[in-house]
């Protein structure tokens, strides 16, 4: 693996590198080809089909790397403030085993998913790096965009809003208060107004969700009515009064870029913890 020394990353705050702009002029646009290796498994797959064609924040760090490790909760903010909309994840270029990978994982109170790279790429890392780290990539299919310095949440909104989506960051939480915090409480832990007179204690949704194997699906169960929560009402008149998935016009509490169902699901999503 390619041994880059720390003080380089500190020394270099270069900005937006001319050669990440979008268009995916070289070298950042050979990032989609890179193999990276898969947490568990230990597979080994191109970082594009990783993404599957999702937005993406890839922060390259490496265990050496102290300002890295400093881009952790810069990185899990990132990760709950767009949800389902722009996938962020981290790459570790001098990690190339999946159990040393869950240990650093471990260890750094990563949040985001982090991947290793596979054999044999420390060429197209050094081009892809060539002022070390810490680097962070927008990558939207072919098209690749680099910051090479320690990136502030600033920068990560920055780079969303220039490369990744046109979308506001997913607002669901108005919306959650409007229709369901009487119940399940503000902050999703049960403990809402209405909570002491029902007869079956609302859930605190948040261990609920972080079990789910599917988080998205099981919001959208209990509320659609294909698994019964008989404090939810019928599906035909929940207890919100009509079908989340069918907005009034002009309801300040929905969210503008769609319903305030899949709102309501993406501020549930980023409170899992
Ligand atoms: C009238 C009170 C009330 C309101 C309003 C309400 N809920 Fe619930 N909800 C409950 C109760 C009570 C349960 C637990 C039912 C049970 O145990 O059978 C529940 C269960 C759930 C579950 C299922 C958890 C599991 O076990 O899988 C989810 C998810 C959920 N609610 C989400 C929501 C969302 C999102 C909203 C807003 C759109 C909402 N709820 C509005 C009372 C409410």
């Amino acid at each position: 693996m390619t041994a880059r020394p720390a003080f380089l990353a500190a020394v270099l705050l270069t900005g937006v590198a001319a050669a990440g702009t979008v268009g995916g002029s070289p070298p950042a646009s050979e990032l989609p080809g890179l193999e990276v290796l898969l947490p568990r498994t230990g597979g080994v797959q191109a970082l594009r089909d990783v993404l599957g064609g999702r937005p993406a924040l890839v922060a390259a760090c490496a265990t050496y790397c102290a300002p890295c490790r400093a881009e952790v909760p810069v990185l899990a903010r990132a990760a709950s403030r767009w949800g389902d909309s722009v996938r962020v994840l981290a790459l570790f270029t001098d990690i190339d085993d999946p159990e040393r990978l869950a240990t650093v994982v471990r260890d750094w109170g990563m949040e985001v998913d982090a991947y290793g790279v596979g054999p044999d790429q420390d060429a197209v890392l050094s081009r892809l790096l060539p002022d070390g780290l810490p680097a962070t990539f927008a990558v939207r299919g072919a098209q690749v965009a680099r910051i090479d310095r320690l990136a502030s949440d600033a920068d990560l909104t920055a780079l969303v809003a220039t490369h990744l989506t046109d979308a506001p960051p997913p607002g669901g939480r108005p919306a959650f208060v409007r229709y369901c915090a009487s119940c399940h409480g503000e902050a999703a832990d049960g403990h809402g107004p209405v909570a002491p007179a029902l007869r079956r204690p609302p859930p605190d949704l948040r261990p609920i969700l972080q079990r789910a194997r599917d988080p998205r699906a099981s919001i959208l169960a209990a509320l659609e009515g294909d698994h019964l929560v008989a404090a939810h009402g019928s599906s035909d008149l929940p207890v919100w009064g009509r079908r989340l998935s069918e907005p009034p016009p002009d309801d300040p509490a929905d969210d503008p870029q769609d319903g305030p169902l899949e709102a309501i699901v993406r501020h549930l999503h980023s409170l899992r913890r």
